[in-house]
């Protein structure tokens, strides 16, 4: 789908790559984006950044009347949505340590924000006979990331969701997408990690991944990948699994104890 002309959402829109992804998509020439986020403060000042093409509103991705506020208050001023990005997520560190509490947040903010939002827009999109639908999972979905099982594990969620989404309404007209960076230099890259600073040797800025995200919408991608090398690991994951579980052993090895510093 082309941008041009289009009513745009963009969840997690006052940060990082949300925050690009706004101005990506008005200097594609966008109708109108509508930015939503958590932080009310923060996404008034992009919007209004940004200009009148663009509006701001506080949503919380979690609350699923939260979620269907934002998409009936944009049908009602903008009359369609005709690309949702659900873009806003969250990381949590560690494994088996990790509460209940932390797991549920996660799960609701990175995978049932999604469903959410589709279960808004899609009948919309289904009567308008055409929609597209971007969801912002992480290359954790395809691959791993050491060091969190519960963003691993969401990640992993998203991408089914959107696969399912695809086959479901491929053929209904909707176009969906799923976006799979590795390191981007944005609040969510903490340098105090090994891990991160590992991802930030390969990290690109915030505008540069939404400019991938936005070239994929109008490419009409469905695995939107902004470092084309994660599809090279991804292939070598399908191809030897355990071979490829090995590698990443090693490297958990490499970052974990006291010396994990010098050995990246
Ligand atoms: N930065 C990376 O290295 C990286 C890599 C892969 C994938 N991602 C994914 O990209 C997406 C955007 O991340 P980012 O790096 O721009 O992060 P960021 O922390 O810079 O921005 C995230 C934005 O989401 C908002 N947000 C958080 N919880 C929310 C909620 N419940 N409701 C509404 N808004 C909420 C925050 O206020 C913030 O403005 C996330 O889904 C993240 O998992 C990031």
């Amino acid at each position: 789908m082309q941008i041009r002309d289009r009513i745009v959402v963009v969840t997690g829109a006052a940060a990082g790559i949300g925050k690009s992804l706004g101005g990506v998509c008005l200097a594609r020439g966008a109708r109108h984006v509508v930015l939503a986020d958590i932080d009310g403060d923060r996404i008034s000042r992009v919007a209004t950044e940004l200009g009148p093409a663009a509006t701001g509103v506080c949503c919380d991705v979690a609350s699923e009347s939260d979620v269907q506020g934002l998409i009936a208050a944009t049908l009602a001023a903008q009359g369609t949505i005709d690309i949702l990005i659900s873009n806003a997520g969250v990381t949590a560190k560690g494994g088996l340590d990790c509460t209940n509490e932390q797991w549920q947040r996660i799960w609701e903010i990175n995978v049932m924000s999604r469903v959410y939002a589709a279960r808004a827009v899609v009948p919309h999109m289904l009567e308008q006979g055409s929609g597209c639908l971007v969801h912002t999972a992480s290359a954790a979905g395809l691959l791993t990331e050491i060091g969190s099982a519960p963003y691993s594990v969401t990640k992993h969620a998203d991408l089914a969701f959107a696969e399912w989404l695809s086959v479901q309404y491929g053929r209904s007209g909707i176009q969906v997408a799923c976006v799979c960076p590795l390191g981007v230099e944005t609040d969510m890259l903490d340098e105090s990690d090994p891990v991160h600073r590992f991802l930030y040797l390969q990290s690109i800025t915030a505008e540069a991944a939404a400019v991938a995200v936005v070239d994929g919408i109008e490419a009409e991608e469905f695995l939107i990948l902004p470092h084309p090398d994660v599809l090279e690991f991804f292939r070598r994951k399908a191809s030897d699994y355990s071979g490829w579980l090995r590698g990443m052993q090693r490297l958990h090895q490499k970052f974990s104890g006291p010396n994990a510093e010098k050995r990246i």
